[in-house]
């Protein structure tokens, strides 16, 4: 008899409520001011105990086969984040064991809300706990650094403003669950691009007050309409039906704040009541059919991880 899944770990969308770019350093990596949370949508990963040292991974729900369930696309299935993190931590730590991993795929791939990094991200922690490692924090965040400039983030969770290039967290009162639709064109838009298109002047770093508390949506949005996401318009030149997506969550009743997150294509919308966010996601999915529409609620701190802590010791 086969042992069952008995370990799982959430992969929650991660959001950038603003992304602001502050400089560039001399490989080629962009400075981030950034405040990032966790949405009540994501994909799932679960684990079981291998004693023969191998690792696999099968891919199940609706966004499956753009990661290479189907075995049609460029990625070959043990090439996505989930296998390299397993592989990287299992390396690093000469773990003899390995381990069944399953991931449900239900967040849209190359789409701005961290689906690969939240993925990878909780492959670490699952695989910590499977193959009993406690690990070092700063060890740790380097080890998530290599899989991408987003996995840090993803691994500590919560509600952070990031900095550098994602290395620096810094831990910011938790944002109460908020009402948000997210909207995916179904295009999927590649980082690098979006990030060497994107013009003009660097904003100027720490324009965020760490310390604000936000008990109503209108006051979040009132300190958010001072910031922006940086990316825009490079991602707006590369795929324009992005300015439809914003126009389309902003034109909803109830809705107060209509952004891209990361990279994009994915946008947000904060909207007033969850009644007008639900609302708002039939109507814009009755209208587009296409889109990949989805409404839920900021996460506040229910998936600030028990990882150990790695906000500040990089600051
Ligand atoms: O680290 P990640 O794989 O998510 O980044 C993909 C690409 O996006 C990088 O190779 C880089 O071109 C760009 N990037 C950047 N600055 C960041 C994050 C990503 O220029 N802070």
């Amino acid at each position: 008899m086969t042992t069952p899944f008995d370990s799982v770990e959430n992969a929650p969308a991660k959001l950038n409520l603003f992304l602001h770019v502050t400089g560039q350093r001399d490989d080629g990596y962009h400075l981030l001011d950034s405040l990032v949370c966790f949405a009540s949508v994501g994909d799932r990963l679960e684990g079981r105990l291998r004693d023969d040292g191998d690792i696999t991974c099968t891919l199940t729900g609706p966004m499956a086969n753009a990661l290479g369930a189907d075995g049609l696309g460029d990625l070959a299935p043990e090439d996505n984040l989930v296998m390299r993190a397993a592989r990287l931590l299992q390396d690093h730590y000469n773990v003899t064991a390995g381990a069944d991993l399953r991931l449900h795929k239900t967040l849209p791939v190359a789409s701005g809300i961290g689906g690969g990094s939240a993925d990878a991200a909780a492959a670490l922690r699952l695989l910590c706990r499977l193959w009993k490692i406690e690990p070092d924090p700063l060890d740790l965040g380097r080890m998530a650094l290599v899989l991408g400039a987003d996995v840090p983030v993803c691994l500590v969770g919560g509600t952070v403003l990031m900095q550098g290039i994602g290395e620096i967290l810094h831990p910011v009162p938790p944002l109460p669950d908020f009402p948000i639709v997210l909207v995916n064109p179904g295009t999927a838009v590649s980082t690098p691009k979006i990030f060497a298109a994107r013009a003009g002047e660097f904003t100027d770093n720490d324009l965020w007050d760490r310390h604000a508390r936000f008990d109503t949506i209108e006051d979040l949005v009132t300190a958010l309409q001072d910031c922006r996401n940086d990316l825009t318009y490079a991602a707006i030149g590369l795929s324009p039906e992005i300015c439809d997506v914003i126009a389309a969550l902003g034109a909803e009743e109830g809705c107060l704040l209509a952004r891209m997150s990361g990279s994009g294509a994915t946008c947000f919308g904060l909207y007033g009541t969850p009644d007008a966010a639900q609302k708002a996601a039939k109507i814009l999915h009755e209208a587009h059919p296409d889109w990949w529409v989805v409404a839920g609620q900021l996460a506040g701190d229910a998936f600030k991880n028990q990882m150990p802590d790695l906000q500040d010791k990089n600051a």
